[in-house]
């Protein structure tokens, strides 16, 4: 793809986003509240707090762009509303491995019928070393259109959002890496690959052990 039409393309999808933003707003902010309650209870019912932090971005226009032009998609907003889900992404850090698996099914609960997939990077991490559980949610959202007769209509639409769940330590490695990757310009050499899957498993060796030590004093613990 021609720079021009890039910076071209890049631009269109800004101010059609922009236009669009509010309804991606909307499904993070439903599941974000949904995740606030199930925060609130589980830590109410077994005196431990199972998420740490939430986080949550909408993608870039320029990073849709990169993207969609890598997956071999067609660039444009509405190729980016079919075919991505993470343009609304929600970050949820757990303190141990075991409260992201709770979390995880607990979401799979609120929403039986939003999942369209899981990947468990935990149990099975990506060759570079990055552990994280992903969830895929096609949600509906309904939005109010005003008609030219100036009565309302309300819309259903689908919205993709991309849940990812992670533990303390392995935010620490992935945001890290991020940034390495981020100022190698995607040339990372070997030695720097090796180094990072080795602090990856380093850290995937630190949660089994901290999981361990929270199992051994709860079971010790009368609540
Ligand atoms: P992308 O890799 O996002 O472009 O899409 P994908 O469809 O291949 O999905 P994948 O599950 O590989 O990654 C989805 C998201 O997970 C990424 O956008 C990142 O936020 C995160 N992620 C995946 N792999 C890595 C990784 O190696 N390092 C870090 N830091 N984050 C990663
Ligand atoms: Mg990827």
């Amino acid at each position: 793809m021609g720079e021009v039409f890039k910076q071209d393309s890049i631009r269109t999808i800004e101010k059609e986003l922009l236009e669009n933003t509010f309804i991606y707003q909307m499904a993070i902010k439903d599941v974000t509240d949904r995740l606030d309650k199930i925060g609130k209870r589980l830590h109410s019912a077994n005196k431990h707090r199972y998420i740490h932090q939430v986080y949550s971005r909408i993608k870039t226009a320029s990073s849709i762009v990169e993207k969609l032009q890598r997956k071999g998609f067609p660039v444009s907003t509405q190729s980016a509303w079919e075919n991505l889900y993470d343009v609304g992404g929600i970050r949820v850090v757990c303190p141990f491995m075991e409260d992201v698996y709770t979390i995880v099914d607990e979401i799979k609960a609120a929403y039986p019928n939003a999942v369209v997939y899981e990947r468990d990077y935990i149990s099975q991490p990506k060759e570079n070393g990055y552990r994280s559980y992903h969830i895929g949610l096609e949600m509906p959202e309904y939005i109010t259109v005003r008609k030219d007769d100036y009565t309302d209509m309300v819309e259903q639409t689908q919205v993709k959002i991309e849940i990812q769940l992670r533990t303390l330590a392995m935010e620490f490695w992935a945001s890290l890496e991020h940034s390495i990757y981020y100022k190698s310009q995607g040339t990372m050499d070997v030695s720097t690959q090796v180094e990072l899957k080795t602090c990856a498993d380093i850290i995937a060796d630190a949660d089994s052990r901290m999981q361990r030590i929270s199992d051994k004093v709860n079971s010790n613990r009368v609540i």
